[in-house]
């Protein structure tokens, strides 16, 4: 089974797909993972991360093992690492560069360990329109962006890192108008993709919401 979760940073789509991959026993793929890692590995060495030609350089070489070390460094769920993953996400060689590692993953999922997995959940912002077109269930989270804001703002104060909840707000905007906006794989709904806004729910809630329609997907 393949299961799609899209939409804006902070919308809750990160604890859904967790709790959905523990439930069903499916792989996840946090494929925002891919893009923090060419965006901060970009950063880290000095290079704009607007460059297309040296960031596409720094994604065809990107590992699966260079990506789990890089996800150790403070930067790489900070505001900085999210802005870098958000700028060379929009360049189309980057997107390209990436592309089938994603894919190829829904042909042989594996667990963090390594062990087979029966199926895969993925979460990011184009799993549904272009990484996995033909997922079996596609949802698409949403939540206004203070709600975000504030959910964001809660994180990383209890990570203690120094910012403000305006600050915040101004860079989940930036970041949703550079993802909605780019060229190739705007941020958007599948037109088969369920849509979920959290701005009200609590995290049971919508976890309850989601299973209630992969259940009645199996059941059918
Ligand atoms: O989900 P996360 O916040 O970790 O993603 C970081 C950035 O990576 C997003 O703001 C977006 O620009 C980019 N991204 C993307 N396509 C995906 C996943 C993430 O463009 N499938």
């Amino acid at each position: 089974m393949i299961i799609t979760i899209d939409g804006p940073a902070a919308a809750g789509k990160g604890t859904l797909s967790s709790a959905l991959a523990e439930r069903y026993h499916l792989a996840y793929f946090d494929t925002g993972m891919l893009y923090r890692a060419v965006g901060l590995e970009m950063v880290l060495s000095g290079q704009n991360p607007e460059d297309e030609n040296l960031a596409e350089k720094a994604a065809k070489e990107l590992t699966f093992s260079k990506m789990m070390q890089l996800s150790q460094h403070p930067d790489f769920r900070s505001q900085v690492g999210g802005t870098a993953a958000s700028k060379v996400s929009a360049l189309p060689k980057v997107r390209r560069a990436l592309l089938k590692m994603q894919q190829d993953f829904s042909l042989n999922p594996v667990f963090a360990d390594g062990t087979p997995a029966n199926g895969v959940v993925y979460d990011g912002r184009d799993t549904g329109t272009v990484v996995c077109p033909h997922a079996d269930i596609k949802f698409f989270v949403v939540a206004s962006p203070e709600v975000r804001a504030k959910r964001r703002f809660a994180e990383f104060t209890a990570k203690g890192i120094d910012t403000t909840f305006e600050q915040v707000l101004a860079d989940l905007t930036a970041r949703d108008k550079r993802d909605s906006e780019r060229s190739t794989a705007p941020l958007k709904p599948a037109p088969d993709a369920v849509l979920l806004d959290t701005s009200k729910m609590t995290i049971q809630e919508e976890i309850d919401f989601a299973v209630k329609i992969i259940d009645k997907y199996l059941e059918a």
